[in-house]
């Protein structure tokens, strides 16, 4: 693993509560196997790499991540974890590229985030559990700000925030104003007041009132309509046997057009 840290760059996050500490590298295979290496550490580091060399995305795709974009993980050490965790973290997505000027952005449902059907920004988290208490869990998010071409990206179409807007951006400001929306969120996700993070989710979600096919697992597709979120973070789709609630899947095909 190549991980050149610049040490002038490590800088404290003062004015939070639970993001503590930001390390910046030049380079990572990917920024949640080297923060695994870590995950004795207390809650709240950051890392942040310019590039990563074997970046990793859902479903054991790989997510290419060449300079100008942004890829960063951090540690979180609640006493749960639920579905609203990648929610939460998609609405702060959306939020932060919001506030640059980013707009008809739709989270689909349960981990990417879509600026008119073409990805800008994905998440992947992983964790250990004991018993039902999380040990650890590391966030992960690519969003991507500056690149102009994605070489070898075949799974979805890429779009960064250059693209939309033929502005460059700073990666360091994005981030930092990803950690301010999650550190408010994030009270919210602790107390389990979820409506809040939940509502304000709801007209955003991609492909609302469409039907649409969705993988749940392994072979296994349910076709429905989308109708709306839970509060608990589940996926309610309509189905011709009655509502159902999904905590994990992956949509698959639009069946409305
Ligand atoms: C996906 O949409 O498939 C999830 C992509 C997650 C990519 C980020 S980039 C930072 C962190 N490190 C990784 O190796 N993956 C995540």
């Amino acid at each position: 693993m190549k991980s050149e840290k610049n040490e002038n760059s490590i800088l404290s996050f003062k004015s939070s509560n639970v993001i503590r500490k930001i390390e910046f590298f030049e380079n990572l295979d990917s920024t949640n196997t080297y923060l695994e290496s870590r995950k004795n550490e207390s809650e709240g580091l950051v890392i942040v790499a310019e590039s990563q060399s074997n970046g990793r995305g859902q479903n054991n795709n790989k997510w290419v991540s060449e300079k100008g974009g942004l890829y960063f993980s951090f540690l979180l050490k609640p006493d749960f974890i639920s579905p609203v965790l990648s929610i939460m973290i998609g609405l702060t997505i959306i939020e932060t590229l919001e506030s640059f000027g980013i707009e008809n952005l739709k989270l689909k449902w349960p981990n990417d985030i879509l600026y008119n059907n073409s990805k800008i920004s994905g998440i992947l988290i992983e964790s250990k559990i004991k018993g039902n208490i999380p040990d650890y869990i590391i966030v992960g998010c690519g969003i991507n700000i500056n690149q102009e071409i994605f070489s070898g990206v075949t799974e979805y179409n890429p779009i960064s925030m250059k693209l939309i807007t033929s502005k460059k951006f700073s990666n360091k400001i994005v981030l930092n104003k990803f950690l301010e929306v999650f550190e408010n969120y994030y009270k919210y996700y602790l107390s389990q007041k979820t409506e809040l993070i939940i509502n304000r989710v709801q007209d955003k979600i991609y492909k609302k009132d469409e039907t649409v096919k969705i993988n749940v697992f392994d072979f296994n597709f349910i076709e429905g309509k989308i109708k709306a979120l839970d509060n608990d973070g589940a996926l309610i789709i309509q189905t011709e046997q009655g509502d159902k609630k999904l905590y994990s899947g992956r949509i698959v095909k639009n069946l409305s057009t």
